[in-house]
C-alpha cells in the first residue's frame, strides 16, 4: 500500500476521520484504512442514536465502527455524551410530559454516561463529553440549551465527573465550534478555567475545525492553541472541514439548475488554508495529540446540507471520486 496521511503524520500526532458504518464497506473502507490511525463515529453514538428509549440503547452501529477500529487498529474518539442536539425525545421529560427537575436529568445522564461509557471501555480513548456548552451570543457564558435550564452550569461538571468514574483512563475532552475567534475563545477560557480551578476531570479541549478558505488566520489559530493549552490541557482538532463559504448562515439556497462554483480560485485559496492549518499543527505537535477530519470525501459532507440544504460543499482532502486534491498534496508537502 501506498503511504497515507497517518504515515506522513507519525511522528506528529494520530489522524483521525469521521465516520458513518456504511463507510466501513467497499472503496471508501480501503481509503480510510491506508489515510487514517482514528476515527469518531460521525452520529451513531450520540444520545438520540444510542439510547432511543429509557430502557433500550441501539449498539449495533456503533458496535461495527468498534469492531472495525479494532480490527485495523485505529484510535477510537468516542462523541458525545452530552450535547443539546441529536437528544433522544424522553430525555427532558417524564411520563406525563413534563419537564423533568435537576435532580432527575443528572440521574437519567449518569445512567447513561455510565452505560456507554462502560460499554467501550479500553477501545476508546478519548470522549467529547460535554459538546457545544459555550453560548455564540457574546453577553452569556453558556447557551441556553435544555441542559442549561433545568439543571444551571452543573451538567458540565457532573459529566466530566461521571465519565471519569466510568472509565477513569478515558482521556476527557470538552469541544466546541468557532473557539478559535478571539471572542468565544476568550468566554471559553474562563469557563474552562473554572472546571479546572473546582478539579473537574478535564484533560483537554476538542477545536472542532469547522472552518472555511475565510477563517481563521494563522495568529487565532496560533493564539487559541497558546491558550488553551496555558491552561493545562490537551488540544485536538476533533472536525476539520475548510468550507468554501463562509460560516454564518446567510447564503441563500442554491437555485435550480444552478452550477457549484468550485472554480480554481476558491481551490486555490482552500489548497492555501490547508497548507497553512497544518504547518500550525506541526508546530504544535507537542501540545496536539490529534487532528480529525469531519468525513473521509467531498463525496458527502454534513456541510452539503448545513446550513441551507441544496448547496454542495467541496471541503474535505478527497474529491468526489475519493482521489487526493491539490489540498491533500500541500499537507503531506513537507515529508
Ligand atoms: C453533524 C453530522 O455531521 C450530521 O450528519 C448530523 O446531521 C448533525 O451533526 N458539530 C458536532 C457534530 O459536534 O456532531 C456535528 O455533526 C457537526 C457540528
Amino acid at each position: 500500500s501506498i503511504m497515507g496521511l497517518k504515515d506522513y503524520y507519525q511522528d506528529y500526532f494520530p489522524v483521525g476521520v469521521a465516520v458513518y458504518p456504511e463507510a466501513l464497506e467497499g472503496e471508501q473502507s480501503k481509503l480510510i484504512i491506508n489515510e487514517f490511525n482514528s476515527m469518531t463515529p460521525e452520529n451513531v453514538m450520540k444520545m438520540g442514536p444510542i439510547h432511543p428509549e429509557p430502557n433500550t440503547y441501539y449498539w449495533k452501529d456503533a458496535d461495527k465502527i468498534v469492531a472495525f477500529a479494532r480490527k485495523n487498529n485505529m484510535k477510537l474518539r468516542g462523541h458525545a455524551l452530552c450535547w443539546h442536539q441529536q437528544t433522544p425525545d424522553w430525555l427532558f421529560t417524564d411520563s406525563l410530559g413534563n419537564t423533568i427537575g435537576k435532580k432527575a436529568l443528572l440521574k437519567r445522564l449518569k445512567e447513561h454516561i455510565y452505560t456507554v461509557v462502560k460499554r467501550y471501555k479500553g477501545d476508546i480513548y478519548a470522549w467529547d463529553v460535554v459538546n457545544e456548552a459555550v453560548a455564540d451570543d457574546s453577553t452569556k457564558i453558556f447557551r441556553e440549551s435544555e441542559w442549561y435550564q433545568i439543571s444551571g452550569e452543573e451538567f458540565v461538571a457532573k459529566a466530566f465527573q461521571y465519565a471519569h468514574e466510568a472509565d477513569p483512563n478515558a482521556k476527557l475532552f470538552y469541544n466546541d465550534y468557532n473557539i478559535v475567534r478571539p471572542e468565544k475563545r476568550r468566554r471559553l477560557y474562563k469557563f474552562l478555567k473554572k472546571l479546572i480551578d473546582n478539579e473537574v476531570p478535564i484533560d483537554g479541549v476538542g477545536i472542532q475545525g469547522h472552518w472555511s478558505i475565510f477563517e481563521p488566520t494563522e495568529n487565532e489559530l496560533r493564539q487559541a492553541i497558546d491558550s488553551y493549552s496555558s491552561l493545562g490541557l490537551k488540544v485536538q482538532i476533533t472536525e476539520l472541514d475548510v468550507s468554501i463559504y463562509p460560516w454564518e448562515k446567510n447564503v441563500r439556497e442554491k437555485r435550480e439548475g444552478e452550477k457549484d462554483d468550485y472554480t480554481p480560485e476558491l481551490k486555490k485559496r482552500q489548497t492555501d488554508q490547508y497548507e497553512m492549518f497544518f504547518r500550525v499543527f506541526r508546530d504544535y505537535k507537542n501540545t496536539l495529540t490529534g487532528v480529525t477530519f469531519w468525513n473521509i470525501s467531498d463525496q458527502y459532507s454534513w456541510l452539503d446540507t448545513y446550513p441551507v440544504p441544496g448547496r454542495k460543499n467541496y471541503p474535505l482532502l478527497f474529491d468526489q471520486n475519493l482521489q487526493r486534491k491539490q489540498a491533500y498534496e500541500k499537507v503531506v508537502d513537507f515529508y
